[in-house]
């Protein structure tokens, strides 16, 4: 007989007439030991075993014993004939396919967490849950603890969504606020974070935006029902914000925050698809979610404007949205009905899509140039934009850092992306530029 968790609630409470659902874990982190907290206070669910890489690690568990639970081998647990839900909890893409592929085989459901699974390979195992009658829910893949992905499947389902815009990741929205707020640099920023456990050891894939680009990825197939290549997301990191970007920005009246960017584009019947710092005016919803917070902005043609805001990471919030998925799936298991993965069709019928490529996306540009201090420059510039079809609509100037040098700050009109490379090629040619300091889209 196997040993289950033992839980805080009392053997009577347990007594349901229904018996508890068993649960397998593969993970026990961050995530997993949230997950772990909070389906041992749940009646409903008996956690019956649990895979990790070192059976030895010193958990926090407050008192929750696991001991009896633990395993090595997360193939045990997929395996397991009395486990009816597994939740992975790992992260990463081969071993973690392999696990859920061999569960859903099993008829087993699974619920993850793993955005980076469920964007590259999302739809080869919701046909393989669907091939085997079960569900693979992922609600917690996407911006941590904010309910997004079930109210975009269901609560929206009546509206054409036309744009989404997410601050998708923690790590770089905590780097950005506290550059605007302390004037700190870029790398300050971030040791903080680390320092806070906001941030990995290797923040590479938060700090570059691929994170956000799964996430963005996930969101997009959801909302326009299509076939979506990660990999065809345009993706550009933070690491080049400078504090005096963040310093320009403010006397614009503008935040800069890394902004994942869904919009359908009506006329090419495509969306636009990408991830890159970009500049918000203060008065924008999105302009005041600070630190490690989250927020999803989603337009649909019926409901408006919306925003989903919430701690987009961290153990508990995290694992709120696993075990709603858990519970979910437990409700399915008790009634003999499965509705939890309702909407999951959209991963697997729908057609691939190409994102426009960002050279033909319009936006406004905030522009950053340094260049020599004397009479005409405004006018040369002027006359390379013009002669792109890009036009001003605000600019500054400050001293620049040498002496006989400015600091431009300019701001445009709606621009095509590739008038606007175009014009900065012709730009960095003129003899009175110096150097392009920064160029970010304005939202
Ligand atoms: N952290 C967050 O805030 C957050 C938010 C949203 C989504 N997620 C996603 O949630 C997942 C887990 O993230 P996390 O932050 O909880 O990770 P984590 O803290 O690094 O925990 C990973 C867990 O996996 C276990 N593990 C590693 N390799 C294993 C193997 N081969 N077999 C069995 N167990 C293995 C580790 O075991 P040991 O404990 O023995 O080392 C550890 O318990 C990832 O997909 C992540 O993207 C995380």
């Amino acid at each position: 007989m196997l040993n289950t968790l033992s839980l805080q609630t009392t053997s009577s409470e347990k007594s349901t007439v229904l018996p508890p659902v068993r649960i397998g874990i593969i993970g026990l982190g961050t995530v997993g030991s949230g997950t772990v907290k909070l389906l041992s206070r749940n009646p409903l669910v008996d956690v019956v075993q649990i895979a990790v890489k070192s059976i030895d690690k010193a958990r926090s568990l407050s008192d929750i014993d696991v001991s009896a639970l633990l395993t090595t081998d997360a193939m045990a647990v997929v395996n397991n004939p009395n486990v009816q839900i597994v939740v992975e909890l790992v992260g990463g893409i081969e071993l973690a396919r392999q696990w859920i592929s061999t569960a859903l085989n099993n008829k087993k459901h699974v619920v993850t967490a793993n955005k980076a699974l469920i964007a590259t390979h999302g739809a080869e195992l919701f046909a393989l849950a669907k091939a085997n009658g079960v569900a693979l829910l992922f609600e917690a893949s996407v911006a941590g603890g904010i309910p997004i992905l079930m109210p975009l499947k269901m609560c929206l389902a009546a509206n054409k969504i036309t744009e989404i815009a997410g601050i998708l990741n923690g790590t770089t929205n905590y780097i950005l606020t506290r550059m605007m707020e302390d004037g700190w640099d870029f790398q300050t920023a971030l040791t903080k974070a680390q320092a806070l456990g906001f941030a990995e050891a290797d923040p590479s894939s938060d700090v570059d935006g691929h994170d956000a680009a799964y996430k963005l990825a996930i969101l997009a197939k959801i909302a326009f029902q299509r076939q979506i290549d990660v990999a065809e997301i345009f993706v550009e990191g933070i690491t080049a914000i400078t504090p005096a970007d963040i310093d320009y920005a403010k006397r614009f009246g503008y935040t800069i925050r890394l902004i994942g960017l869904a919009r359908w584009n009506e006329e090419r019947q495509c969306p636009e698809l990408r991830v890159h710092p970009m500049l918000l005016k203060n008065t924008h919803p999105l302009a005041n979610v600070y630190n490690e917070y989250n927020a999803i902005w989603v337009k649909g043609d019926a409901v408006g404007d919306t925003m989903f805001y919430g701690k987009g990471a961290g153990e508990m919030p995290t694992a709120s949205a696993v075990c709603a998925d858990v519970l979910a799936l437990v409700k399915d298991i008790q009634s003999n009905n499965l509705t939890a993965c309702a909407g999951m069709e959209v991963f697997l019928a729908a057609e691939k899509v190409t994102p426009l490529p960002i050279s033909e996306t319009t936006n406004r540009y905030y522009i950053r140039l340094n260049t020599k201090d004397e009479a005409g420059v405004l006018a040369e510039l002027g006359k390379a934009f013009g002669d792109e079809g890009v036009s001003l609509e605000s600019f500054l100037q400050l001293p620049g850092q040498e002496p006989e040098t400015a600091s431009l700050m300019l701001v445009t009109h709606l621009a095509q992306e590739k008038n606007v490379q175009q014009a900065l090629k012709n730009i960095v040619a003129l003899t009175v530029t110096k150097s392009i300091g920064c160029v970010l889209r304005v939202l």
